[in-house]
């Protein structure tokens, strides 16, 4: 248990990263310390205080912020690339007026820190697609990555204008056996290995070849613990630090999961995602991560399939 006192607000808590960080800050603070928060309840927060929150409901946040005392927000509530292309208006009105929600009541100094996640999505296809620094072309072609960018804008001109302490990271895609992925390009990533378990077969939506920047959820959700406990004057970027785990292609993911299951087979059927996975990102450079407050990853690909396929299997059977 850390000693600062901290009174957290997690908005999205029901999605992928919410379930697991709400989790482990409730480790740390203890969970009455950690108010979980979404559209809906779930099963997942037997012992945290949990409220009903439309996140683009600023009235209702700020009396949610003001009835638990908060002092920190992680806010993770947004729609993703892919079901952000479907639905491109509600995904831009939800990703940016939920954001100006959180920065405003920080500005206001009605809570005294935000984290809120930014994403490979940042880039686009004009973007040096192999190591990817943190500084480059930036031209994202999607909803989500527009929004992830204009977001990463905004909370920069917040911190440098009204000093708001906001700290951010570009998630690569996240792959955790604890809860389920929400609409992302990443997502086969975690599909295959339940699918591998249940049927010994995947078809993927994405192409043998198509290489993308991964991490397991475990060393993301140290990343946001680390950066969002790091002293301020180690964070030099506000906007969104570039976050870099591991880069595989849909067949060596697969060929690892066949180590374990000799059986497994897969096959592919790329649809639209394909167009939206060519235009990010294969590998990241993240040497400012660090520097500035120490990252280092944990986990290689034959960790993060050995992991995942031993939770999950144990999971099933329980
Ligand atoms: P998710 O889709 O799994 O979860 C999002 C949660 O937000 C859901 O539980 C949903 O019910 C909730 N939500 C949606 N609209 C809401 C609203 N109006 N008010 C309150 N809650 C609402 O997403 P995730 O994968 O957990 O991602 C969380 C954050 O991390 C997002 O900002 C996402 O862009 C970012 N991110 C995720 C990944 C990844 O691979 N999972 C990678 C990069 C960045
Ligand atoms: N995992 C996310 C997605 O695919 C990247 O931000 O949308």
């Amino acid at each position: 248990m850390v000693t600062d006192i901290q009174k957290i607000l997690i908005i999205g808590a029901g999605g992928q990263i919410g379930v697991e960080l709400t989790a482990k800050l409730s480790e740390m603070y203890g969970s009455s310390n950690v108010v979980a928060s979404d559209l809906k309840n779930s099963n997942a927060f037997a012992n945290n205080p949990f409220e009903t929150l439309d996140a683009l409901d600023k009235k209702a946040l700020f009396e949610i912020v003001k009835k638990h005392g908060i002092t920190h927000i992680y806010h993770l509530a947004a729609m993703l690339s892919a079901t952000g292309e479907q639905n491109p208006m509600f995904a831009w009105k939800l990703n940016m007026e939920s954001l100006f929600n959180v920065l405003e009541l920080a500005r206001e100094k009605h809570i005294a820190g935000i984290y809120w996640p930014s994403s490979i999505a940042v880039f686009g296809p004009t973007t040096p697609q192999v190591g990817t620094p943190q500084y480059t072309v930036m031209e994202p072609s999607t909803v989500y990555g527009i929004s992830k960018q204009a977001g990463e804008r905004w909370c920069e001109w917040y911190f440098k204008k009204h000093n708001v302490d906001v700290r951010s990271l570009r998630y690569p895609g996240l792959i955790g056996w604890k809860s389920a992925p929400g609409g992302g390009t990443t997502d086969y990533a975690v599909h295959i290995f339940h699918e591998a378990l249940k049927n010994g077969t995947y078809e993927c939506f994405l192409s043998e070849n198509t290489i993308l920047p991964m991490m397991h959820m475990e060393d993301a959700i140290r990343a946001t613990i680390e950066i969002m406990h790091a002293p301020a004057e180690n964070i030099k970027i506000r906007g969104g630090y570039n976050l870099s785990g591991i880069s595989f292609s849909a067949k060596e993911i697969a060929a690892e999961i066949k180590k374990h299951i000799p059986d497994f087979s897969i096959t592919y059927k790329p649809d639209f995602r394909q167009a939206i996975a060519d235009s990010w990102p294969k590998s990241i450079l993240d040497k400012e991560a660090r520097a500035d407050w120490g990252w280092k990853e944990k986990y290689d690909l034959p960790g993060l399939v050995e992991n995942m396929l031993t939770n999950l299997k144990s999971k099933n059977e329980q």
